[in-house]
């Protein structure tokens, strides 16, 4: 999981603040990031001590961590038959009035699902991640055969689109689904409403990175505590 940017103290206090806010008999989506893992792991020690509740995770390493950590998990059509997803728990690149970006841990295909599905949708960030206005370059992911279209798309549409590269490895970041990512970067983006829709419109694209309208509110920690947003 990542742990860059932003100090590990802020997110530990925002993961944990959104973990508290879940009660006995939940259904929680787990996010991906090193944000959510702090509400993951913070899940794990209420499981220990007698909490019922289950997991939901967005991806392959939220998965992994939620079994260290003791979190019983269900897949999302057993989640859905059991009622649904009470509470989703989940980090962002950027937050600008209550939009985000997401897809740094190019999981944001599952996030968006499972995020949406919620009933209620936390977002974990530190203050590095709070903007004026969206910014950060949007990861697109995109079916593999589909990538010279889907770049010629994005530069249409006003982007600079990124192939992202796996750091470990020669080649590109392969998903979670077995596609690719490219990192577009849009400058300022003043309508992430109508850059969402041109995305979702592309062919060859499977989900993009903005998040617009789906956040019920923001857990921002801090040096000394945590802001909640609405
Ligand atoms: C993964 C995500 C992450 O939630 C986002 O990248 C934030 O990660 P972190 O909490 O490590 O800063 O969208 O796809």
């Amino acid at each position: 999981m990542k742990t860059e940017g932003g100090s590990d103290a802020a997110k530990r206090r925002a993961g944990e603040s959104a973990a508290d806010l879940v009660v006995d008999g939940d259904v929680v989506g787990l996010g991906t990031g090193s944000t959510a893992a702090h509400a993951i792991r913070a899940l794990g020690r209420e499981v220990d001590a007698g909490l019922d509740v289950h997991g939901v995770p967005t991806s392959f390493d939220a998965r992994r961590l939620a079994r260290e950590a003791g979190v019983p998990l269900l897949a999302l059509d057993e989640a859905m038959d059991a009622g649904g997803i009470d509470l989703a728990i989940d980090g962002a690149d950027q937050v600008a009035d209550g939009d985000l970006v997401k897809g740094g841990g190019a999981a944001h295909a599952r996030e968006k699902v499972v995020d949406a599905a919620a009933a209620r949708f936390v977002v974990v960030a530190d203050p590095s991640k709070e903007a004026d206005a969206l910014s950060h370059p949007v990861p697109v992911e995109l079916l593999p055969d589909a990538l010279p279209t889907v770049e010629a798309a994005l530069r249409a549409a006003g982007g600079e689109p990124a192939l992202r590269t796996a750091e470990r490895k020669d080649g590109p970041v392969v998903t979670d689904n077995g596609n690719l990512v490219v990192d577009c970067d849009f400058g300022r983006i003043d309508s992430p409403e109508a850059l969402a829709r041109t995305l979702s419109a592309t062919p060859g694209v499977v989900e993009h990175g903005l998040f617009v309208a789906l956040a019920d509110e923001v857990h921002v920690g801090t040096a000394d505590g945590v802001r909640v947003r609405e």
